[in-house]
């Protein structure tokens, strides 16, 4: 799988993600042998910049953040093909000189009319980059060529407002040349759940209610909300994580078997998953949300969020999250799937833990486990990538005492190759045209379906609960757990 001739149009240039994850992936894309000679790059971003202080500023994202080693003659190849078009998102000039700029390399480098348009902006700037596209002629497709476009999340920050930015996208582009990115979907071990339940025998007879107790999805970070208060103040952690990676794990976890590998048929399930979501009756005790005060982390005092940069000291935007959801299938029925997120908490970790039944009987007395007796399979995704099963083994000695032991994969002792950074995955499939792991709108107006009510709830009531940094959530977080006799696994 290489990708064709083609121009990726790259908007937000200056932006983080373009220099620390964009910029890499399409080096390291080259530097794989995945990008053709007929490769071109151009960035649009209000800066006095030449063609050549683009490379550079390039050049020094690569050099720092790509996953693999520098070599000049990739990189030389590779930046031939870059233009730097300056100017602003509603000027006519600015995308006509744009428009001559992708034309002018669509010659050169041989990208046979084939544009991607890469959003990397705040939604509210979606709909005016959309028409100037459009207006400029640079959207509409000729011959055998194609016209993408690609949007980094949020889609929207309700059901109502992701509605509204859809019809904006779907004026200019056909729905199957929207790539809608969750960059979740383009790590290897979230890909790998698929592979774990259908290409094995092993999981699936037991992936259901008769064996699971319950399901814990966990992506914990230990940084804070850095220099994205702008983004991330009056947004917060549900609608900046649960609303789509952790919902996407949830119908990885929670889906039947796909009838194939394509697109529609792991949508088609996806979002039967998500359609049978439950809330829990009552949102007060069922979900839990803080916000990180000051406190240590990896040795340092660390500032509460009231005091960082850029957020208002009355903000009540959530830095924690937790919801408890049902699934309402005959597979599912009755086993809670609690989802929890959180910037500041004890270490950065995200992991999908299943958790088994008690075996019915015990006849051992000594069962001297944490997790007294309950076998539990945890994939985990990141950092440490593998998969983890517990379950209980004889301690040597003259006593017959049980203890929780672990039968670990892991990818760095399985495969020599590093597995590749997400983005890599995702704008590659992005050029190739390949869908499967971009969620469609249904998935994301599902999505927003099971959050708005959450959201309405917690407007109404007051501020998000106070918990120190470093520490794993605000009390209000391991009551959700409980108060059903249960608790959060300690990654
Ligand atoms: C992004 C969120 O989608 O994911 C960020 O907007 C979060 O708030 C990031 O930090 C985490 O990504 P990863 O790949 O490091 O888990």
């Amino acid at each position: 799988r290489i990708a064709g001739p083609s121009v990726l149009v790259l908007f937000g240039v200056t932006g983080d993600l373009s220099r620390k994850k964009l910029l890499p992936a399409i080096y390291d894309l080259a530097n794989r042998g995945l990008l053709p000679p007929g490769f071109g790059l151009v960035g649009f971003a209000r800066r006095d910049w030449a063609d050549q202080d683009f490379a550079q500023v390039a050049h020094d994202a690569v050099r720092t953040y790509s996953r693999t080693p520098f070599r000049e003659d990739v990189w030389r190849q590779l930046s031939e093909g870059f233009r730097f078009v300056p100017g602003e998102l509603h000027d006519d000039e600015a995308f006509d000189a744009l428009a001559r700029s992708v034309r002018e390399l669509d010659a050169v480098r041989g990208t046979g009319g084939n544009y991607a348009f890469y959003l990397s902006l705040p939604p509210k700037l979606f709909p005016t980059v959309l028409t100037q596209l459009k207006r400029c002629g640079l959207a509409q497709s000729t011959g055998d060529s194609w016209r993408r476009v690609v949007i980094e999340k949020p889609f929207g920050h309700d059901l109502a407002s992701a509605q509204e930015l859809n019809a904006i996208v779907d004026d200019v582009f056909p729905p199957h040349e929207v790539f809608r990115i969750d960059h979740y979907l383009g790590k290897e071990t979230v890909q790998n759940l698929l592979a774990l339940r259908f290409a094995n025998t092993l999981f699936e007879p037991i992936w259901n209610r008769s064996y699971i107790d319950h399901v814990q999805i966990t992506m914990a970070e230990d940084i804070g909300v850095g220099g994205r208060a702008g983004y991330y103040d009056g947004i917060g952690a549900a609608r900046d994580v649960i609303q789509n990676h952790l919902l996407q794990l949830l119908a990885l976890v929670a889906m039947e078997e796909p009838l194939s590998f394509t697109a529609d048929a792991i949508r088609a399930e996806k979002v039967k998953a998500l359609s049978a979501v439950r809330l829990p009756e009552d949102l007060a005790t069922g979900t839990a949300r803080g916000q990180y005060a000051a406190g240590w982390q990896g040795g340092a005092r660390v500032v509460g969020y009231l005091e960082e940069e850029g957020i208002s000291p009355d903000s009540t935007t959530e830095t924690y999250a937790a919801v408890k959801l049902g699934v309402n299938t005959r597979r599912w029925a009755g086993v809670p799937f609690y989802l929890r997120t959180g910037k500041r908490l004890g270490r950065r970790v995200t992991e999908v833990a299943l958790i088994f039944q008690r075996t019915a009987n015990q006849v051992f007395d000594h069962v001297v486990t944490e997790e007294q007796g309950a076998n539990s399979l945890v994939i985990r995704i990141q950092p440490d990538e593998g998969v983890t099963l517990r379950f209980g083994s004889k301690v040597p000695g003259p006593t017959m005492e049980v203890r929780d032991v672990s039968m670990d994969f892991s990818y760095g002792a399985s495969f020599t190759e590093a597995s590749p950074e997400a983005y890599e995955r995702l704008i590659l499939d992005v050029l190739i045209g390949d869908p499967p792991l971009f969620p469609r709108q249904e998935e994301v107006e599902l999505s927003w379906r099971i959050l708005d009510p959450i959201e309405e709830f917690w407007a109404k009531s007051g501020r998000p609960e106070p918990y120190e940094a470093g520490t794993w959530g605000p009390r209000s977080g391991h009551e959700l757990l409980a108060r059903d006799g249960r608790q959060w696994r300690r990654p």
